[in-house]
């Protein structure tokens, strides 16, 4: 597992930039761009019951996002490689929900929106690569 050297850096300065007010603040900006779809929201028995309009500022949102962007921390601070258990470990959980990885890789869209928000879209094509790093570990668990 690797990410040629401008992508790797690339990721690094949008990584930080995307969550330097804290986890949370990022993750919900995630999950409010991923439960836009319902038939994604539904897998959430934490949310599936909590109109669209409510999600914002609530605080399962907030602390489950929190979660989320901790993993891609680990990932993304451990490319050597020491970051993939990490992304195993959420992928165990996955296996365990019913999710499948197509799914998961619902996930890609949403964190490229935040990115463009965030004013990181230049960086969309190194988070490509990231993404495909990512879902690699991922399939590695089923
Ligand atoms: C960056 C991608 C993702 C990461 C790193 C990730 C990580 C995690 C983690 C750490 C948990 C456990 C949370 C806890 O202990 O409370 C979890 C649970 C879960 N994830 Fe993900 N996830 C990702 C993407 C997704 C996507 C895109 C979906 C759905 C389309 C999804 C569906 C679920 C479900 C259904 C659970 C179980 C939630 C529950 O039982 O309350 N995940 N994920």
């Amino acid at each position: 597992m690797s990410l040629r050297g401008a992508d790797k850096t690339a990721v690094e300065q949008s990584w930080t930039r995307l969550v330097q007010s804290s986890f949370q603040d990022a993750g919900e900006k995630v999950f409010l761009k991923l439960l836009k779809n319902d038939s994604t929201k539904a897998n959430f028995k934490k949310f599936k019951d909590i109109p669209y309009s409510k999600l914002a500022g609530n605080d399962a949102v907030r602390e489950h996002g929190g979660k989320v962007i901790q993993v891609l921390d680990d990932f993304i601070k451990g490319l050597d490689g020491s970051g993939c258990e990490a992304v195993k470990k959420a992928a165990r959980l996955h296996k365990a929900a019913g999710m499948t990885h197509d799914q998961i890789d619902l996930m890609k869209p949403a964190l490229c929106e935040v990115l463009d928000e965030a004013g990181c879209g230049d960086a969309k094509a190194s988070w490509e690569e990231l993404w495909r790093l990512f879902m690699a570990a991922h399939r590695d668990v089923y």
